[in-house]
């Protein structure tokens, strides 16, 4: 099946099906070059790197690899520059074409390094994580992250193509395959309450990794967001609903150190926040809040925050989140919910974001 992000001269197409990884048909159309390089990490590239390098030696004349160190904690300027390494030391001209190999950070890098190489060379995003495949495979945002700040230094670039090969799920780890349901179920509260409906009727299958119940989870996230990414590319207004639960969670990632909590265990835990703060605000009632926090605690992840500093760790809290591309003057915008299904970008006292914290933290 395929899902179009309409974007003009940039559409392109994400593929989501079993076995799409060696099928030549997945790279039918994309740009030939004489190299491509496939970027990937040292988990991914053993498991796939074979299959994928098979299937692309028809079309380019040198196929290289790259393999990153593993994780969230690598996705920096350093790691980064490995990409540029190999890419110079291979002598690749301006038609090379990168293949993204692996999960977000994977994608994130390479997209990156794709957006800055000779100004501009083509990529594709063959995902592996469910979380790549359902959330940042697709719409071009690229970056790394600074100690200070997550996601902070980046571009926005589209792929080529998205290749969301639903057979590499079946290697995923349990904790990982959590940390997609997180971004799957964001979808929901923010545009599409059926989907909530949905999910909880078949989380225990998702969770099976059934493959029918995956790939309607995958396809119908992609919908989504190719609809958002369609209206508003560059995130001036519309696009930032993406971010639903993400400003409480990136200052958990960045404040207990990147790589401690998973992105999408962050983002579960901080849609239980925003959640509240829209209770708080009295947009939704408590109903919804409870039905978002059971959901998520079925996908198997953390619905209650972490402790980031024991004597103001709401102030800490508020620290990390000020910066956030969100904020504007100072001032942190949350994503909340506006009715079920439809959320916007807001300030809020800071009295109030500190009631929330505390009520969502675990005390110490
Ligand atoms: P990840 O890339 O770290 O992958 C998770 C782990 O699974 C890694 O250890 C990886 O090596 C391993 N892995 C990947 N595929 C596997 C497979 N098929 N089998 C076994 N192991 C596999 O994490 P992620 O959750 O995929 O992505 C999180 C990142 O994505 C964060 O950096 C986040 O900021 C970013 N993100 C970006 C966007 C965007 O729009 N660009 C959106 C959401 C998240
Ligand atoms: N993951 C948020 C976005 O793509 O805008």
């Amino acid at each position: 099946m395929q899902v179009l992000i309409e974007l003009g001269e940039r559409s392109y197409p994400i593929l989501i099906g079993s076995g799409l990884l060696a099928q030549p048909d997945s790279y039918a159309g994309l740009p030939r070059a004489a190299q491509a390089l496939i970027v990937s990490n040292t988990t991914v590239a053993p498991l796939y790197v074979a299959k994928l390098r098979q299937a692309l030696q028809a079309h380019y004349g040198q196929v290289r690899v790259v393999e990153l160190p593993d994780g969230e904690a690598h996705k920096d300027w350093q790691t980064l520059n490995l990409i540029f390494d190999a890419l110079l030391a291979q002598a690749c001209d301006r038609k090379t074409v990168l293949y993204a190999l692996g999960g977000g950070v994977v994608g994130d890098m390479a997209g990156y390094a794709a957006a800055s190489y000779m100004r501009g060379v083509p990529f594709v995003q063959v995902p592996t994580t469910l979380l790549a495949q359902v959330d940042s495979s697709v719409g071009g945002k690229t970056a790394i992250n600074h100690p200070l700040g997550k996601n902070m230094i980046g571009a926005f670039y589209q792929p080529q193509r998205v290749i969301c090969d639903l057979d590499t799920l079946k290697t995923l780890p349990e904790r990982e395959l959590s940390a997609g349901l997180a971004e799957i179920i964001k979808y929901g509260p923010i545009a599409d309450m059926a989907l909530l409906d949905w999910l909880e009727v078949n989380m225990d299958a998702l969770r099976a990794r059934d493959p029918s119940a995956l790939a309607h989870a995958v396809r119908r996230s992609c919908e989504i967001k190719a609809s958002v990414v369609g209206q508003d590319e560059r995130e001036a207004g519309l696009r930032a609903i993406l971010n639903f639960g993400h400003t409480f969670g990136h200052a958990i990632e960045a404040g207990m150190g990147y790589g401690a909590w998973l992105h999408g265990e962050a983002v579960g835990c901080g849609m239980v926040m925003a959640a509240t703060l829209s209770e708080r605000l009295g947009l939704i009632d408590h109903a919804l809040v409870q039905r978002l926090k059971a959901l998520i605690a079925r996908a198997g992840l953390p619905v209650a925050g972490p402790q980031l500093d024991g004597q103001d760790n709401a102030g800490r809290y508020l620290e990390l989140m000020r910066v956030d591309k969100k904020a504007e003057a100072g001032e942190i915008r949350f994503v909340v919910i506006e009715a079920p299904g439809r959320a916007g970008v807001r300030g809020a006292p800071d009295a109030l974001v500190r009631e929330v914290i505390d009520a969502c933290c675990l005390r110490q």
